[in-house]
């Protein structure tokens, strides 16, 4: 079967590639395949979509396992012969000096050396889906090459991985005491989710004392995940008595706190409020405190 060429908008996809590999009557086979997702952590199920025509697709119906083998940036042209020719017309495993297979440790396909990944799975679903058939695969032995880069496709191109986008965080270095209160918070995980509320007057900003600290930071709390954010803020405010009425709109403040080589990441929806009383509050100089001159 040949393949149409792709219309203007669906060649904008950016993908990777696998090779599947399966066993059928007339031995092993491979297949090039865009179209591959994990689609679960537990168990580990990945989705691979395949056009009708393929000898693959007979493969697999018959033996219910394949092979998802994800190709490295120095695997284009086994991935041009998996793509280009059908195991109907030519055995493409045996060509030499091309794939370098192994034995799998769990089905009858073979592996592909020198991938970033390699998953054996068996087949859960089956499913039509437009022109092609979703097959859902459980991985039961599962390795990866942390030494491969994975091949990229995009607009029919090949292309390797580009460098990482610095994530746009502004750094703000903190002292111990700061630090160990914020990672306290966070208890160990990587990013600290929390809200809270900025009342500012003049170049002065409404803090409160943190229990059981020396520190003063806005308030803020840290909702339980799922949980509506801003009824969540608001009761919180309640009970700690401040009577502040909030602005609709949050932003989202992302920085890093750094103390020494310690770093800990901190996303924080951040709410404008207005006092409703006029009741004594305590403000603190904005500029006097790193974290609170950013927010
Ligand atoms: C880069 C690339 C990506 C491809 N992705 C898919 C895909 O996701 N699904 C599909 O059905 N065919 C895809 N194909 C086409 C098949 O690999 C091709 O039809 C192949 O000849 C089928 O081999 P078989 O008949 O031996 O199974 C792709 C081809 C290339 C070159």
């Amino acid at each position: 079967m040949t393949r149409k060429l792709p219309g203007k908008a669906e060649r904008y996809f950016t993908t990777g590639i696998s090779m599947i590999t399966s066993h059928g009557p007339n031995g092993s086979n491979v297949m090039a395949a865009e179209w591959v997702m994990q689609i679960s952590y537990n168990p580990i199920l990945i989705a691979i979509f395949i056009h009708k025509g393929s000898q693959t697709l007979k493969n697999i119906e018959k033996t219910k396992e394949f092979g998802v083998n994800v190709a490295s940036e120095k695997q284009t042209s086994q991935v041009s012969v998996a793509g280009g020719y059908s195991g109907s017309e030519i055995d493409k495993l045996q060509i030499k000096n091309l794939f370098n297979t192994v034995k799998s440790k769990k089905i009858r396909a073979p592996s592909i050396s020198g991938c970033t990944i390699n998953a054996e799975c068996i087949l859960v679903k089956k499913e039509k889906t437009g022109d092609h058939v979703m097959l859902v695969g459980k991985a039961i032995h599962i390795q990866h090459d942390e030494s491969q880069s994975p091949l990229i496709y995009h607009r029919n191109r090949y292309f390797q991985i580009g460098h990482a986008i610095e994530p746009q965080r502004e750094e703000i270095p903190v002292d111990r005491e700061t630090f160990e209160f914020f990672t306290n918070l966070a208890q160990k995980r990587f990013v600290l989710k929390c809200i809270g509320v900025t009342v500012k007057s003049k170049n002065k900003i409404l803090v409160v004392k943190q229990p059981n600290s020396f520190m003063q930071t806005i308030p803020l709390c840290i909702p339980p995940s799922g949980k509506n954010h801003t009824r969540y803020l608001e009761k919180f405010l309640k009970k700690m008595k401040l009577d502040f009425e909030l602005c609709q709109e949050p932003i989202m403040k992302r920085f890093v706190l750094k103390y020494e080589k310690n770093s800990q990441r901190i996303n924080m929806i951040q709410y404008n409020g207005k006092t409703k009383s006029d009741k004594e509050h305590l403000w603190k100089p904005v500029n006097s405190d790193p974290i609170l001159s950013i927010l």
